[in-house]
């Protein structure tokens, strides 16, 4: 068995995989999601090693159920109970051993658990992914969350038909603390692959990196869609189809905590979505978040709870796209 390569069926990023693998992903989840009793146990005896350096709900728990429903056995392993490969022991070590284990291994990592050194949380998965023999899964890093937009496609696919020529609008907004730019990054570039109109909205400071951004004009260019950039939250909103709100932290102060908030605290209110911003977009138009969402300081209580809102049926979608991910990278071994 090699163990030095790296593992050629990874998820670390959408950017690894080509459109027409990740449409195949978008294809079974919806078969699952209307036909479960058709996967029931599918991965019978298979094993999957849950590694959480940060906390999560939504990625942990629907992660967990899905591996269950298709008769998988997940652990679940914390910074505090598991030398986890990383400041304990070495990352070949671990990734070695548990690919003796398990089928798939699964792992969170960004700020706090790596000291706000921008990619060091993806350089930390690829180095897993070199010395591992089983397959990878990003539950989230510091650059990428690959499970979230996976969904968050599927999501906008489900809701409006196509996501070709619809205006999304990816809304940076104020946040008591700095949050990672995986959400973010990977929110643009799944949704420029995906033929949308991307207006990518946020204060000036707060721009993606170059390399991101690069890939997303790219994406936009083969698909068909575009890439805006507005610092003018009511200009963006107009006619919007899709409002996807999320904080992210300045890359041009990551890691210095009171620099940063000095660049954060003056959009405070401007940048809090309100039944005023929603009123911009289409009348049919959806709210989404990828949850957990601050109320009242990230997005009204108003808007959550209010009608445009599907962040609870995004929610839910998690659970029926890491199945298709799980299915996917591990069905042909059965
Ligand atoms: N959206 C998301 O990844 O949620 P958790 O942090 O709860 O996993």
């Amino acid at each position: 068995m090699p163990t030095t390569s790296e593992h050629e069926r990874n998820f670390i990023s959408t950017r690894d995989w080509n459109k027409a693998d990740l449409d195949r992903l978008l294809n079974l989840a919806k078969d699952m999601k209307q036909n479960p009793s058709k996967y029931r146990n599918a991965l019978d005896g298979k094993s999957l090693c849950m590694f959480f350096y940060n906390p999560s709900t939504r990625t942990r728990n629907s992660t967990e159920i899905a591996a269950y429903q298709l008769g998988m056995h997940p652990t679940f392993n914390s910074i505090k109970d598991s030398w986890v490969g990383y400041n304990s022991e070495s990352i070949k070590d671990t990734a070695i051993v548990l690919s003796r284990y398990f089928d798939a291994i699964g792992i969170r990592i960004f700020p706090v658990a790596v000291d706000w050194k921008y990619k060091e949380g993806n350089r930390i998965l690829r180095e897993f992914a070199k010395w591992s023999t089983v397959p990878i899964i990003n539950f989230e890093d510091d650059q990428y969350h690959p499970l979230q937009a996976l969904n968050d496609i599927f999501t906008i696919k489900e809701k409006k038909e196509k996501s070709e020529g619809k205006k999304i609008v990816i809304s940076w907004a104020y946040h008591p603390k700095p949050l990672p730019l995986s959400v973010p990054n990977s929110t643009v570039l799944a949704t420029t692959l995906y033929g949308m109109d991307v207006t990518l909205a946020h204060p000036k400071n707060f721009e993606l990196d170059d390399e991101i951004m690069l890939a997303a004009k790219n994406n936009a260019k083969k698909s068909g869609g575009t890439l805006t950039i507005s610092h003018d939250i009511e200009e963006a909103y107009q006619d919007a189809d899709v409002i996807y709100a999320k904080s992210w932290g300045s890359i041009q102060q990551y890691g210095k905590p009171k620099e940063e908030k000095a660049l954060r605290t003056p959009y405070r209110d401007e940048w809090c979505v309100s039944e005023k911003h929603m009123a911009l977009t289409k009348p049919d138009s959806v709210f989404m978040h990828c949850l957990p969402i601050r109320r009242n300081i990230v997005a009204k209580d108003e808007v959550v709870d209010g009608k445009h809102s599907i962040v609870y049926d995004q929610a839910e979608n998690r659970l029926y796209t890491v199945k298709a991910l799980l299915y996917d990278l591990l069905s042909s071994t059965m």
